[in-house]
């Protein structure tokens, strides 16, 4: 047979088996498979010592009693007991050429990383910035781990829709369009429509408070609108398009395209429907002429109510979050929804959180899975969030700008012969990308240090890095004279080219991990690791040599390393490269 995809699951499967055979399954064996220090083996299951330890048995003698069940696996792997009861498997060199053999290709990488999540529907709600305003550097993580997420999940089977759930209405747009109306400027709307926005709702709040007769006039404009006048609902709906078609330039950059763009004004008919649904369930009360619902479960919002309705009638985020979640189980009929959302917002979701699973178990309906993607703050060198040195915030468009521009001075560094253009689109993948990067090789949960210096560099964890790697591999191939990988390659032999096979199967389980876990800095770690695993090789082993046998062997070592880190890195929504 040949080796699976995913090696781990397929050892785990082959384990579960052994202990059912000892009849161990019922009484709760797990077999715990992961990767293992290289220095030990491929993989090892860890489970029989627990267990043991649970049954108060001898954990040496169980692991031996399974691995004489596993006698399926000796083609494959060399098997070893170590310690107190861990089963080591390591990879025989015919098994890694097997498997080099079978996933030659994306779509069988692909079809092999069909996960727990295959065939469920999942939502992905990311980006979403508020409208008529530009963009700034604390959207940039949202964007970029929302991205990599919908590209991990849909890797692993899943049907994903992407949902930019923009600040679309609010009261900001009573002074808005107040101003608008009065002091538009057409040449700087066409030149830069959020800076020409940010210009008028600054005029009009400066001016509503320096004259009551203003805020008078704001609140009136507010009002039209929330009452569906003709004329304002045209200005508001005029405002949002020209801030979506701006969003989209730097989406494009990014390599985002959103299914759908459902923002809080969609659910403006929809929150009704919600107040009386809590309050007919009994989860909702009124305080203070408010709705609200308590937890008194929890230390906190037994006193801190999620409040679903203002005082004054109006709906509010809570309100919209709550229609939103009904709306995606109902209308998309969605198994999951991931939220990739600033921690700062973990209560606002929690409570959005425990309201929905309460709402739905009182009506009898099935909740999604709902989990919050939360990441931590982007600072600067001195460690606090990231500003200009106005203390503003950092516009996204500029720090992309920006990137570029580091980009095509590493880039003319390096290569200062070729020619401008070619340089300029090189400097515009590898900009972008360690922005990206940068930002998804950190657990996300963390605050994360943004620094030039490291992030656009050839040398460490980086994107220019990693690209660089899968260019030298390109031109190894323009080298040996086209893509051209012979068919009968043999198994690796030498230490670096074994080593470097080992960690090729290893993709399948940092995909996984990544996907499980829904942190992208999974993968990137491990194609780091994988390009210096190259890297020794590439330093080791000479690829073009005459003897065909020897060069079939390594190219197919290159191609399959080549296959890898550029699936992983589209994978991350990065941009790759042929030559740097
Ligand atoms: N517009 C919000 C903000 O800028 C983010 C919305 C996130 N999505 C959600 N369903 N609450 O903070």
């Amino acid at each position: 047979m040949d080796l699976p995809f995913n090696v781990a699951s397929h050892l785990d499967a082959s384990i579960r088996a052994a202990a059912a055979q000892l009849g161990l399954a019922e009484r709760g064996f797990q077999p715990e498979v992961r990767v293992a220090d290289p220095a030990h083996g491929d993989f090892q299951a860890n489970g029989a010592l627990a267990f043991a330890k649970r049954e108060k048995q001898n954990p040496r003698a169980l692991a031996q009693q399974i691995v004489d069940r596993l006698a399926d696996l000796t083609g494959d792997f060399e098997i070893s007991l170590a310690g107190p009861g861990f089963i080591n498997f390591r990879l025989k060199p015919a098994a890694l050429l097997a498997w080099l053999r079978a996933y030659d290709t994306e779509d069988h990488l692909q079809a092999g990383a069909a996960s727990a999540r295959a065939g469920h529907t999942w939502i992905v709600d990311y980006s979403s910035p508020n409208t008529a305003k530009q963009m700034h550097v604390g959207h940039l993580r949202s964007a970029v781990i929302g991205e990599a997420i919908c590209r991990l999940l849909a890797f692993s089977g899943a049907r994903v829709i992407r949902d930019n759930h923009i600040g679309d209405w609010g009261t900001q747009f009573g002074k808005l369009i107040w101003a608008y109306k009065r002091h538009l400027n057409a040449a700087a709307l066409a030149a830069e429509p959020l800076e020409e926005f940010e210009r008028l709702y600054k005029l009009g709040h400066n001016a509503a408070d320096a004259d009551p007769a203003v805020l008078t006039e704001a609140q009136q404009e507010l009002v039209k609108l929330q009452n569906g006048d003709a004329e304002n609902l045209a200005v508001w709906q005029h405002i949002n398009d020209v801030s979506l078609a701006a969003f989209q330039k730097i989406y494009d950059q990014l390599g985002i395209k959103f299914d759908v763009t459902l923002g809080e004004s969609f659910y403006n008919d929809k929150v009704d429907r919600i107040y009386r649904e809590l309050t007919d369930c009994g989860l909702a009360e009124e305080s203070k002429g408010a709705l609200v619902v308590f937890h008194p479960e929890h230390p906190r919002f037994k006193t801190q109510p999620f409040i679903v309705r203002k005082s004054d009638g109006a709906s509010n985020y809570a309100s919209t979050d709550l229609a939103t979640v009904l709306y995606r189980s109902e209308h998309f009929k969605v198994d999951g929804a991931a939220y990739v959302i600033d921690f700062r917002q973990s209560d606002h979701l929690q409570q959005l959180f425990l309201t929905a699973q309460k709402w739905f178990a009182k009506t009898g309906r099935k909740l999604p899975q709902l989990e919050h993607v939360d990441f931590g703050t982007v600072l600067g060198e001195n460690n606090k969030p990231l500003k200009t040195r106005d203390g503003e915030n950092i516009r996204l468009k500029a720090l992309l700008d920006e990137a570029r521009e580091r980009a095509f001075a590493l880039v003319s560094a390096k290569s200062p012969d070729s020619p401008e253009t070619e340089r300029r689109a090189i400097a515009d993948v590898v900009g972008v990308a360690s922005v990206q990067y940068a930002d998804l090789s950190q657990n996300r949960s963390s605050d994360y240090v943004f620094a030039w210096d490291k992030m656009i560099s050839l040398e460490g964890n980086t994107a220019a890095y990693l690209l660089y790697a899968v260019t030298r591999i390109s031109s190894i191939f323009r080298k040996a004279g086209g893509d051209a990988v012979a068919v009968a390659a043999t198994a690796p032999e030498s230490a670096a080219e074994i080593n470097l096979a080992r960690k090729l199967v290893k993709f399948a389980d940092a995909v996984q991990l990544a996907t499980n876990a829904l942190r992208p800095h999974y993968l990137s770690t491990y194609l780091y690791e994988l390009a210096g695993d190259f890297s020794t090789f590439y330093g080791a082993d000479k690829v073009i040599v005459d003897d065909p046998t020897v060069r079939a062997r390594r190219l197919l070592l290159c191609h399959r390393t080549r296959l890898v880190l550029v699936a992983g890195l589209q994978l991350l929504g990065l941009r790759t490269l042929e030559r740097m």
